[in-house]
């Protein structure tokens, strides 16, 4: 299998949808699953830690500086986690999964979504950018994706995250732009409104 550290918690509930959990620079494969649990209880959790050390901090592609990316990096990137879902789908017989990414984490969802659209049935991207300058012409046929960005956000622009959503809905994606009253930071409202959302299209 693609060389991914990860972990893996089965289904506990038929009807939920798997998730891909993609957590911020820094983090790692155990991160994000007390949040994948509140998001969509009784999903299979699929956690990958990012491959990229930035200073001893896992991520998943390379930076030339904060908000600058090396985009040859992340074509690589998002190809490879492309591989690496593909392979696990088989191994642990799950479906496409809903990504749920963080800052770096949701970074690299939003290049995967760009990249290889069958990888994810839909993501959810918590304080996202545009992963690439020039992206290839997608088509997502109406995936659905949530945005949820930070008003106060000194990472993510708010113009960023505005192009983020329309470069998405250009490529078809169902897209739910929201923008809260915080910074990068996650809040409470993030976990309800991601848990709602997932609620609704799943
Ligand atoms: C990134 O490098 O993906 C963004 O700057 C978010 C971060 O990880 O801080």
């Amino acid at each position: 299998m693609t060389d991914f550290i990860h972990c893996f918690e089965p289904a506990t509930s038929a009807g939920s949808p798997p998730l891909l959990l993609l957590h911020g620079t820094g983090g790692d494969e155990n991160d994000l699953l007390g949040l994948g649990q509140m998001v969509s209880p009784g999903s299979a959790l699929l956690s990958p830690r990012g491959r990229v050390l930035e200073h001893g901090m896992p991520r998943f592609f390379r930076r030339l500086a904060e908000g600058v990316f090396d985009e040859d990096d992340v074509r690589r990137r998002a190809l490879e986690l492309g591989d690496f879902i593909a392979e696990a789908r088989k191994q642990y017989g799950i479906a496409a999964p809903i990504a749920v990414g963080f800052s770096n984490g949701a970074n690299i969802a939003a290049a995967l979504l760009l990249l290889k659209p069958d990888a994810l049935a839909g993501a959810i991207l918590l304080r996202a950018m545009v992963p690439l300058s020039d992206p290839p012409k997608a088509a997502l046929g109406a995936k659905p994706v949530l945005l949820l960005s930070g008003q106060a956000d000194p990472i993510v622009p708010a113009s960023n995250s505005a192009r983020l959503a329309a470069l998405l809905s250009a490529a078809d994606a169902s897209v739910v732009h929201k923008v809260l009253p915080t910074g990068h930071q996650l809040s409470q409202a993030d976990v309800t409104l991601a848990r709602d959302w997932i609620g609704n299209v799943a």
